[in-house]
């Protein structure tokens, strides 16, 4: 890990961090501004060099995914991500994907936690969901037969296989989790799935005989999950099977408003939510901020960890302290109950950051 004084600050102010801000599509530049609002009122010592990608870059005329942005990930080794559509059925190939591939970000990761002030059917949840992000089936390795014929394979390596399961395993030990649950269906996908599971009972045997593991098949696990999600911990999948899970978790806290996430390489991070670019409600101010504001906090952890930066972290905490004290006091947008607009929660927010 590199030390603060190593990394490459801004000539006029060398307090601050660069960090690569996507806004991307529908509901994306409402919560990237508010998001952007917030973080600055918090005075986080974080310099955002703008960058367009997917729809939005077409319509200025730039290419979906410029080699230029990628790069600059490359560069700044950090990047805030705003959500990009892809059309269904057809066009062009999704650009998170490219991203992840490209970035080599194998790793995503996403807290789901119940938050006081937001009410659902179950309280104290409290997992992670550790999904594999460059193979499986959504390598979108599809072709045409014949006549009525298509075929999609899923590709799955050991490389990647064990480096996920590695990672996970290390972010379980280090955050003093307590067991990793594979869900697979490798009764079915006996290569693919089989691979994945001998990867990961292999990294367990090995290294981490401290942690509990689990293997569970993955429609006998989604009943688990939605019967009692506090059995869980920490979840290991596959890409597909993590992107799916993803949802249904988000749906257990309150929704797709509230569910941050980052997708890791070895030495870079995009933090972005997981939801998508809500088309339905875009362009209307109804978009929950939150979960992109949480992915801002993961963001401020991370370059408070990498680069030794205490200003970072003590942003990160106050970002939370305030928004957890906007929902405990109703502070809240629609998709929670609420009728804040985007703007009004992250004002509702920002004027409960202290001093
Ligand atoms: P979606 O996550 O955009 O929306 C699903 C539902 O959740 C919609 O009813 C939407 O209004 C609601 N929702 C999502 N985020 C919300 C927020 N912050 N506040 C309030 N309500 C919210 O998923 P959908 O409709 O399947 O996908 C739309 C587009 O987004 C597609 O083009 C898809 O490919 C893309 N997408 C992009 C992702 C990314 O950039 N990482 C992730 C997921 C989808």
């Amino acid at each position: 890990m590199k030390e603060l004084e190593e990394f490459e600050f801004m000539g006029d102010n060398p307090q601050m961090h660069q960090a690569v801000l996507i806004p991307g599509d529908g509901i994306g530049p409402e919560v990237t501004a508010a998001v952007r609002r917030v973080l600055e009122a918090a005075s986080v010592p974080v310099v955002w060099e703008e960058h367009q990608a997917g729809l939005a870059a077409v319509q200025a005329g730039r290419p979906l995914l410029a080699e230029e942005t990628i790069d600059a990930i490359r560069h700044h080794r950090v990047a805030l991500k705003g959500p990009c559509t892809t059309p269904v059925g057809e066009g062009f190939t999704s650009i998170n994907v490219q991203l992840r591939k490209k970035l080599n970000l194998f790793a995503a990761v996403r807290p789901v936690r119940s938050l006081d002030g937001v009410p659902t059917r179950f309280e104290n949840v409290d997992l992670v969901i550790i999904r594999e992000n460059t193979e499986g089936l959504y390598s979108g390795v599809e072709n045409q037969v014949t006549d009525g014929v298509v075929m999609s394979m899923k590709v799955a390596t050991q490389v990647a296989c064990e480096r996920i399961a590695r990672w996970a395993f290390r972010f379980a030990n280090r955050r003093r989790r307590r067991r990793i649950t594979v869900f697979h269906k490798a009764n079915i996908m006996k290569v693919t799935d089989g691979l994945f599971l001998r990867c990961a009972r292999k990294v367990h045997e090995q290294d981490y005989p401290n942690l509990e593991y689990q293997e569970l098949i993955i429609d006998a696990g989604c009943m688990k999950l939605v019967q009692d999600p506090s059995q869980f911990d920490v979840l290991l999948l596959e890409n597909l099977y993590g992107d799916v899970v993803s949802d249904l978790c988000a749906g257990l806290v309150g929704g797709l408003g509230v569910v941050p996430g980052a997708n890791f390489g070895d030495d870079l991070a995009v933090f972005e939510a997981v939801h998508g670019s809500a088309p339905d409600i875009a362009g209307k101010g109804l978009a929950n901020p939150l979960a992109l504001l949480m992915s801002g906090v993961m963001m401020l952890n991370y370059l408070a960890e990498t680069r030794s930066d205490p200003r970072c972290q003590q942003a990160a905490d106050r970002i939370k302290a305030a928004y957890n004290r906007a929902l405990a006091e109703g502070q809240k947008t629609r998709d929670l109950g609420g009728t804040l607009s985007t703007d009004a929660f992250a004002d509702a927010v920002i004027a409960r950051l202290g001093d």
